[in-house]
């Protein structure tokens, strides 16, 4: 039988076509969920996997694909996938980091500028149809907060934090940043955890979502965030406890947030984040530009030949499974 790898949901143009030579191509309609519905032999023809952020590869469905040996995922993120059961099962998982970092920095910085200069509040405002006569310019009208000249404090200096910081350099910001590998970062003054949510006031999330980040922005830290300091999360929902951070703006603790990412999504129309005034979001669009969604996508499919023709992925984020898991590629 030829080697069949599933692509959990249809993806842009022909990037497909460098796979065709090396196995036969299913595409699913909705997602990762319908493999699992399939009869055992459809399941058992599964040899390798394309999916998205939003599959999650856990156990039961390595259970259902006895025959995977490869995971490749069109995301820099793989929280939604078990690394650690693939990775005693040998099978290699696949991402696409660098190509998504200028995009995810300038998503980051349009929700910090649109959060403190109330961006989002003003559109409502215009096309709700309460700019009148009676309220158009005055001094204190649609006051925001200053950008240039304030302190920005990027939690996590990997490629998208220090892409994020060069942009607050060039809006005249003071950079402060924080990393749990501790890494130098030049034109970033490198402070504990604690030193950049007391001195910031704005305060960007930078993170992938493990188990060490998940809630590290809980209500305790949040609490300690200087008052009516903006918080930016282009990262991942699970970071931040979001009833704390609602909570944090309902009591004016806080003055705004920018939110591209939520620890469920879609969030619920009626979530409490959602009807603070100052929250800016946006759905999980960071890396959303055509050029950039082409590179992530030729990434995974990289990825995936790579493994079809018994080589290590060239971005594979549990390479300990090589050498053994190029032997069970060829089949
Ligand atoms: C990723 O690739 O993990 C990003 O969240 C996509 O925007």
């Amino acid at each position: 039988m030829r080697r069949r790898v599933v692509v959990t949901h249809p993806l842009p143009g022909e990037c497909l076509e460098a796979l065709a030579p090396h196995c036969e191509i299913r595409v699913l309609e909705g997602g990762v969920r319908y493999l699992s519905e399939q009869s055992g032999e459809e399941r058992a023809a599964c040899h390798g996997l394309i999916c998205l952020l939003t599959d999650p590869i856990d156990t039961p469905l390595l259970e259902a694909l006895p025959n995977l040996r490869f995971v490749s995922s069109v995301s820099v993120g793989v929280d939604h996938i078990d690394v650690e059961a693939l990775t005693a099962r040998s099978i290699p998982v696949g991402n696409t980091p660098g190509v998504l970092v200028d995009a995810t920095a300038d998503t980051a910085f349009a929700l910090l500028l649109a959060a403190a200069r109330r961006v989002a509040e003003g559109d409502r405002y215009i096309r709700g149809g309460n700019w009148r006569p009676e309220s158009r310019w005055s001094p204190d009208f649609f006051l925001g907060k200053d950008v240039s000249g304030s302190t920005l404090g990027i939690v996590g200096l990997g490629a998208i934090g220090q892409a994020v910081s060069r942009r607050a350099v060039g809006f005249g910001m003071n950079v402060l940043g924080w990393t749990p590998s501790g890494r130098n970062v030049p034109g970033v003054d490198k402070v504990s955890l604690e030193e950049l949510l007391l001195r910031s006031d704005f305060v960007s999330v930078h993170l992938a979502l493990t188990p060490e980040t998940r809630n590290l922005l809980d209500a305790a830290r949040i609490a300690t965030m200087k008052p009516g300091a903006v918080l930016v999360n282009t990262a991942r929902g699970g970071i931040v406890d979001e009833s704390a951070l609602a909570a944090a703006l309902d009591s004016g603790q806080l003055y705004a947030a920018g939110l591209d990412v939520f620890a469920r999504e879609p969030i619920a129309p009626d979530d409490p984040l959602l009807r603070h005034p100052g929250v800016v979001v946006v759905p999980h669009i960071g890396s959303a530009t055509t050029l950039t969604r082409a590179k992530m996508v030729d990434l995974a499919v990289a990825n995936a030949a790579a493994a079809l023709q018994g080589q290590p992925m060239p971005h594979c984020v549990n390479p300990e499974v090589y050498p053994l898991a190029l032997s069970r590629q060829i089949t």
